[in-house]
C-alpha cells in the first residue's frame, strides 16, 4: 500500500495556482538581486508579495523557521536565513526557495541567481545543477520508478565530476508541505515507488562542486553548508504526473 496522495482535479487545480504564485514570485525578485543588497531585504519583498498576492508562506514559522523564504549563498546548500548581515557581492551565486501558500494548497520551487561577474566554476555548476532538474523532470511519467530520477542525476553529476547533496531530497507537495514519498537525487536504477497520474512532488537536485557531506549550522539549526565549503547550487520545481508525462506546475516561463 502506498501513502502517496492521489490529487483531485479540484486539488490540482489549487496546486497549480500556488505553484503559479510561487514561481511569479521568483520572476519578481530577480531584477532586486544585486550587489550591496541584503537577503533580509528580498526575503521581506517576497513575504509582501505573496501577501498582496492573497497566500501565506509556508516557511515562515515551519518548525521554528523564521522567514518567508530561504537564501542559499555559495557553500550554503539550502535553508539559508535571510538576513541583514548577509550583502551580496559580485562573484556571489544564491539559491531562492519560496514556498507558498494559497487557498490552502502548496507550491515549492527555487533557482539560481548570480551577483556581477561569476567564476568558471560558479557558472559550470549552476548548469549542471538546472540540467539535473531537467533530466529528473524528463523522467516523470506514470509506470516509471521514483528512484529513476535520482539515477539519471547521479549518472550525470558524476560524469561532470560533481556530488549529489544525499541529506536533503525532494518530497510529495500540495495538501502538505512534505508528503510522502521522499525524492532522492541519487539512487538505485528502477528502485523506489511507481508513480501515477495525479501525484505532485519536488525535483529539487543540489550538486555540489566537491564532497556530497552537509552540515547544519550548530548556531542558527537551520543553514546547510557544504562539509569542505565548496560550492553548491540547486534548481527545485513541483511536478504533476500527468495520463502521459508530466506537467512542471511551477514553470511561469513556458519553457517547459
Ligand atoms: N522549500 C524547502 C524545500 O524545498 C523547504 C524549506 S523548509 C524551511 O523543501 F523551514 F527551511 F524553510
Ligand atoms: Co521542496
Ligand atoms: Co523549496
Amino acid at each position: 500500500m502506498s501513502d502517496i496522495i492521489i490529487k483531485t482535479e479540484e486539488q490540482i487545480e489549487g496546486i497549480r495556482r500556488s505553484s503559479q504564485l510561487a514561481g511569479n514570485a521568483l520572476v519578481m525578485i530577480g531584477e532586486y538581486v544585486k550587489e550591496g543588497v541584503d537577503t533580509e531585504y528580498l526575503d521581506n519583498l517576497i513575504h509582501e508579495f505573496i501577501q498582496d498576492n492573497g497566500a501565506i508562506s509556508a516557511t515562515l514559522g515551519y518548525n521554528g523557521y523564521p522567514k518567508s523564504s530561504c537564501i542559499s549563498l555559495n557553500e550554503v546548500v539550502c535553508h539559508g536565513i535571510p538576513s541583514k548581515n548577509t550583502v551580496l557581492k559580485s562573484g556571489d551565486i544564491l539559491n531562492i526557495d519560496i514556498t507558498t501558500i494559497l487557498n490552502g494548497y502548496y507550491g515549492d520551487t527555487s533557482k539560481m541567481y548570480t551577483v556581477g561577474d561569476i567564476s568558471r566554476t560558479a557558472q559550470n555548476i549552476i548548469e549542471v545543477a538546472k540540467h539535473s532538474l531537467d533530466l529528473g523532470i524528463q523522467q516523470v511519467r506514470p509506470g516509471n520508478h521514483f528512484g529513476n530520477i535520482g539515477f539519471v542525476i547521479g549518472r550525470y553529476a558524476k560524469a561532470q565530476k560533481f556530488s549529489v547533496v544525499y541529506e536533503f531530497c525532494g518530497h510529495g507537495v500540495g495538501i502538505d508541505f512534505h508528503e510522502s514519498p521522499q525524492v532522492d537525487h541519487i539512487a538505485r536504477r528502477n528502485s523506489g515507488p511507481i508513480m501515477q497520474p495525479g501525484m505532485t512532488f519536488t525535483i529539487e537536485p543540489m550538486i555540489n562542486e566537491g564532497r556530497a557531506s552537509t552540515r547544519v549550522d550548530k548556531f542558527d539549526g537551520w543553514t546547510a553548508r557544504t562539509s569542505d565549503g565548496k560550492l553548491s547550487a540547486q534548481f527545485e520545481h513541483t511536478i504533476l504526473v500527468t495520463s502521459d508525462g508530466y506537467e512542471v506546475l511551477t514553470d511561469v516561463s513556458g519553457e517547459y
